[in-house]
């Protein structure tokens, strides 16, 4: 199992180290959560952030999850600052082929999330331009809420819909993971568990990635 450990819940006065600890316990990938106070109702980090975690830990994969309204304006910035996923809402304003188009031109992966409302068929023209689709398993704009179940569902036909097209986008899920609702996202179909509060909220970081990543 991938494990992408949301830096939200990270302690950011000790933002390089923390990211450090997880990948040096086997995460695969940094979730970055990215929120503009518009599409979301709360604000993160941005692009200097992220260039500054980018030059101290060069390789690492930075799936960043853009939850704001423009994600067309700010692929660029965020491509250049070290994205390695650029990561966006279907329920976005902007045109969602020109934001795919653009992610692409910058050499960045493809990534189409929907919120908790949104059914995962209306994904369905996107499916065949995807490095990875991210179905929320909570209201985006912050990290600690209670999983909500409806998203197995999403990820049970996206992984049978993945299977009957025969593409290969990779399926994670984000929200509420924890060593308690992680077995059933598995189960489900998830291939990548983005975890921020079980990971840094826990006394041992590096042991609750290993937990989740031997699922
Ligand atoms: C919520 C973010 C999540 C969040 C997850 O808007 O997209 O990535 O950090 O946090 P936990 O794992 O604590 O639910
Ligand atoms: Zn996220």
């Amino acid at each position: 199992m991938k494990i992408s450990p949301s830096i939200l819940s990270a302690d950011f006065c000790r933002l390089g180290a923390d990211c450090r600890l997880v990948l040096d316990a086997g995460a695969q990938m940094l979730h970055y959560d990215v929120m503009d106070g518009h599409f979301v109702p709360n604000i993160s980090f941005g692009v200097p952030v992220l260039k500054s975690l980018h030059q101290g830990l060069p390789e690492a994969f930075y799936d960043v999850h853009l939850m704001i309204d423009h994600p067309l304006d700010y692929a660029e910035p965020f491509a250049k600052a070290g994205a390695t996923l650029l990561n966006f809402h279907l329920e976005t304003k902007d045109d969602i082929q020109a934001t795919l188009d653009k992610i692409r031109a910058l050499g960045c992966k493809t990534g189409l999330t929907i919120k908790p409302g949104t059914p995962a068929e209306a994904l369905s023209p996107w499916l065949d331009q995807l490095d990875l689709v991210l179905v929320m398993s909570v209201e985006p704009g912050f990290g600690g809420q209670k999983f909500q179940p409806q998203a197995l569902e999403k990820l049970r036909w996206l992984r049978a819909e993945r299977e009957k097209r025969g593409l290969d986008f990779m399926l994670e899920v984000d929200g509420g993971v924890d060593s308690a609702t992680a077995p059933a996202c598995v189960e489900a179909g998830a291939d990548v568990l983005v975890a921020g509060s079980a990971i840094f909220g826990a006394a041992d970081p590096a042991a609750a990635v290993r937990a989740l990543a031997a699922l």
